[in-house]
């Protein structure tokens, strides 16, 4: 296989890149994180998809590619004569993969389904991504670990390598396998049980079984005799029962008939003793009966005498009446006297009264004229009193502003006329005094004549109301006369009405005596006729006891004559009572014995049944402990395979092993002797692949050597390794990457390896060498620059 070129579209840093890969040794050179390694990532990625991309799907596209541009890388190949296309990309937010693979130059795609595409390449390629990788690229971390790690973990290591350890991973799987059937033949084993005694178990239960059936047959045959017999008592016995029924019917008819005609008899004999009673009466009544007609007129005569009686009593009480009101009239007449008498002194009141309401009103007029005038009085007094006040307070003034002041009216010189003045105002003043002596005067005549009028007023006052008082007493008197008079005249008219009921009563004569006797006769006389009245009233019943009689003497000739017929009935059915009961008895018994046997036949299928599910679950055991014998069997047999393959597996990897350890030594000798100019002509491997170099003969561990030599040695295992699996997976792979390999060497071991490398191109056809380490590019023949823009985008130049 030889790569051709690659298109990068959107891939990471590189936004739009095509790089033609040239035969021999290419150096792809740029400063860290420029996107060196991209390169092959990209290769990668388009031969086997995600798997070899370092991050997630939706990551690879470039950072900067807007929104709807695809992100792809189309790489060329050749292998086997053909030009291969591989063109995958990816599309959308959450990218959907395509892939495509064209062969020589063709349009149409061989392969269009991204799966199918990874399955073709693997098929072309000889080996799996992983394979791939291993073979064809190599990192410095992976050379150093060759001899820094531990025994078992560079044996690991290499063994993953070499893919040897799928062969480890294939033997723990044997071996799990094999233990988890050893353990599963021991959980059956823990289930197996005695097989003897299960078949001992199952003879056991047959022959119980057995016995049950008999038993259960014999029960059968006593059931059906029984059955028959049930029912030839059954019917024995329901005749029996309808004669029973019959029977008691019967004795039940006869026994109502019999107390019926009791009942019947009972009320004869009742009846014939009222109809003696009746007629008794009947005879009592006939002598009683006479004496109703004296009771009549003893009657009538004591109504009359009630009724003089009650006229008697009322002469009596209008008598006591008239007395009666002969004294209250009396009275009446001399309380009204009185009364009139305490009028006569309040004769005149009315008018007293009058006058002195009239007093009363005149008096409170000139009192009123009074206070208007001393008013006027009071007004005057103190005009004249702020009059000679003000005047005395100007004479003041004047007397003592003195003759040569100014006049406070006409701003001349007083002078003289200053003591004309001031006795100007000393007549004025003493002419207003006497006016003002005047009025006080008059001021203390009102004075005393109010006093005088508030006197009388006080007192006319005091006697308006002591005659206010004798005019309530005079009205109060006035209306009890006329009370008493009303009084009397009632009485008078009540006496009157009295006296002449009176008269008409004056011949009513009344004996008391007379009346006591008609009443004591009339009462024992009353006696009789009520008895008179009961006795007729029962006496009036005899006709219909008589009849009652008749028609009860009859209905008792019929019940007779009933019971007479059904005695003889109960005669002629000759029920046995004890035959009844034997009947009875008998199929009582067999329906008895006939239960139980079905009982016991049911308990017996039971049995059966239990014993049937029994051997069921014996013979399920049988079959189950056979089958799991079988297993064990089985299992045992795949144990044996899986111990021979275990083995089988374990000598392949041992020999797989010791046969690529001599493949490996060839081969990193050979490159080791090649790149050190047959200094050293030999590396040896041991089983732990711990690396010994030989020098003149003598075999040496790499710390004998130098830094230099050391990275040189664990190269050329890294190279013989990629050699040998490249060759185990049958792919022609001619070209190799190695990627940072530099790591510890200085310029002039840089140059060796170079060198080294220009001898290796008859083994590899393509080796690109990626590196960060500038100076290197003068020893290489093709260098391919990648450098980064401002945007952050990277693009690859040929120098
Ligand atoms: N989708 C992407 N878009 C843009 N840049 C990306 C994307 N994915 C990774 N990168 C950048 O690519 C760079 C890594 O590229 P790469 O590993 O190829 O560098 P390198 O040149 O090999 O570096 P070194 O010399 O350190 O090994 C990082 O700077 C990373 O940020
Ligand atoms: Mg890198």
């Amino acid at each position: 296989m030889l790569l051709n070129n690659i298109r990068l579209k959107n891939y990471r840093k590189f936004r739009d890149e095509f790089i033609e890969f040239p035969r021999g040794i290419l150096g792809i050179i740029g400063r860290n994180g420029v996107g060196k390694s991209t390169i092959f990532e990209a290769i990668g990625w388009a031969l086997y998809g995600s798997v070899m991309s370092r991050s997630g799907k939706d990551e690879i596209k470039s950072q900067n590619a807007p929104e709807g541009e695809i992100c792809r890388a189309e790489l060329e190949f050749s292998l086997g004569g053909h030009n291969y296309k591989i063109v995958r990309e990816l599309q959308g937010k959450s990218p959907l993969s395509r892939a495509f693979v064209f062969i020589d130059g063709s349009n149409l795609p061989e392969v269009a389904r991204d799966s199918e595409v990874n399955k073709y390449v693997e098929k072309l390629l000889g080996m799996d991504y992983v394979t791939f990788m291993r073979s064809v690229y190599a990192k410095q971390k992976e050379l150093a670990s060759l001899s820094i790690l531990t025994r078992a973990e560079r044996q690991k290591v290499i063994r993953r390598m070499l893919n040897i350890d799928k062969i480890d991973l294939a033997v723990d799987a044997i071996r799990t396998d094999k233990r988890d059937k050893q353990e599963f033949i021991r959980g059956i084993e823990f289930k197996l049980e005695d097989m003897k005694k299960l078949k001992q178990q199952q003879n056991n239960t047959t022959k119980e079984i057995e016995g049950l059936k008999e038993k259960i047959d014999t029960l059968e045959i006593k059931r059906t005799r029984l059955e028959k017999k049930k029912g030839r008592t059954r019917k024995s016995r329901d005749k029996q029962e309808v004669l029973y029924k019959k029977h008691n019917e019967i004795k039940n008819s006869i026994s109502k008939l019999s107390s019926k005609l009791e009942g019947l008899t009972q009320r004869k004999n009742e009846l014939l003793k009222e109809e003696q009673k009746l007629k008794k009466e009947k005879q009592t009544l006939a002598t009683l009966e006479p004496k109703e007609e004296l009771y009549e007129k003893k009657k009538r005569q004591k109504e009359a005498m009630d009724e003089l009686r009650l006229r008697h009593n009322r002469k009596n009480d209008l008598k006591r009446s008239v007395k009666q009101k002969q004294r209250e009239i009396k009275t009446q007449n001399r309380l009204i006297k009185e009364t009139q008498n305490r009028l006569l002194p309040l004769k005149d009141i009315d008018r007293k009264y009058k006058k002195a309401q009239k007093d009363l009103k005149e008096i409170k007029r000139k009192k009123m004229i009074l206070d208007r005038d001393t008013k006027e009085i009071i007004k005057k007094e103190s005009v004249f009193k702020s009059k000679i006040e003000e005047l005395s307070e100007k004479k003041d003034e004047i007397s003592s502003l003195g003759p040569n002041s100014k006049c406070p009216v006409c701003f001349r010189r007083l002078g003289k006329t200053h003591k004309d003045i001031l006795n100007h105002f000393e007549k004025e003043i003493t002419k207003i005094k006497g006016e003002y002596q005047k009025i006080r005067n008059i001021k203390g005549k009102l004075a005393s004549q109010e006093k005088q009028i508030k006197d009388n007023e006080a007192r006319l006052e005091k006697h308006k109301d002591a005659l206010n008082k004798k005019l309530a007493r005079k009205s109060g008197l006035e209306a009890k006369l006329r009370n008493q008079k009303q009084e009397l005249s009632k009485a008078t008219t009540k006496l009157a009405k009295e006296k002449s009921e009176l008269k008409s009563l004056v011949h009513v004569k009344f004996n008391d005596v007379q009346y006591k006797k008609l009443k004591t006769e009339l009462e024992s006389l009353s006696k009789i006729r009520d008895e008179i009245i009961r006795l007729r009233k029962d006496v009036s019943r005899l006709p219909q006891v008589l009849q009652d009689g008749k028609i009860n003497s009859k209905a008792i000739a019929a019940q007779e004559k009933e019971l007479k017929t059904q005695k003889k009935a109960l005669a002629e059915l000759k029920f046995d009572e004890g035959k009844y009961e034997k009947t009875k008895r008998t199929f009582e018994q067999v329906s008895d014995d006939l239960s139980g046997c079905e009982t016991n036949l049911e308990k017996e299928e039971g049995n059966l049944k239990v014993k049937d599910r029994e051997l069921k679950t014996i013979k399920d055991k049988i079959t189950e402990q056979k089958t799991y014998r079988v297993k064990i069997k089985s299992t045992q047999t795949d144990i044996q395979y899986l111990e021979r393959l275990e083995s089988l597996m374990s000598d392949f990897r041992n020999e797989l092993i010791n046969r690529i350890r001599p493949l490996l030594t060839a081969r990193a000798s050979y490159l080791f002797r090649e790149l050190t100019d047959d200094r050293y002509p030999l590396i040896e491997l041991d089983e732990d692949y711990n690396i010994y170099i030989v020098d003149e003969n003598q075999k040496y561990g790499l710390k004998r050597y130098s830094g230099g030599e050391e990275d040189l040695a664990n190269l050329c295992l890294r190279i013989a390794m990629s050699q040998v699996i490249g060759e185990r997976s049958g792919a022609e792979i001619n070209f190799m990457a190695l990627d940072e390999i530099f790591g510890s060497q200085d310029e002039s071991r840089r140059i060796n390896i170079l060198n080294a490398f220009n001898k290796l191109t008859n083994q590899f056809a393509q080796i690109i060498l990626i590196t960060h380490i500038d100076t290197i590019r003068e020893k290489l023949p093709y260098v391919l620059r990648i450098e980064e823009n401002s945007n952050k985008e990277s693009h690859a130049q040929f120098e």
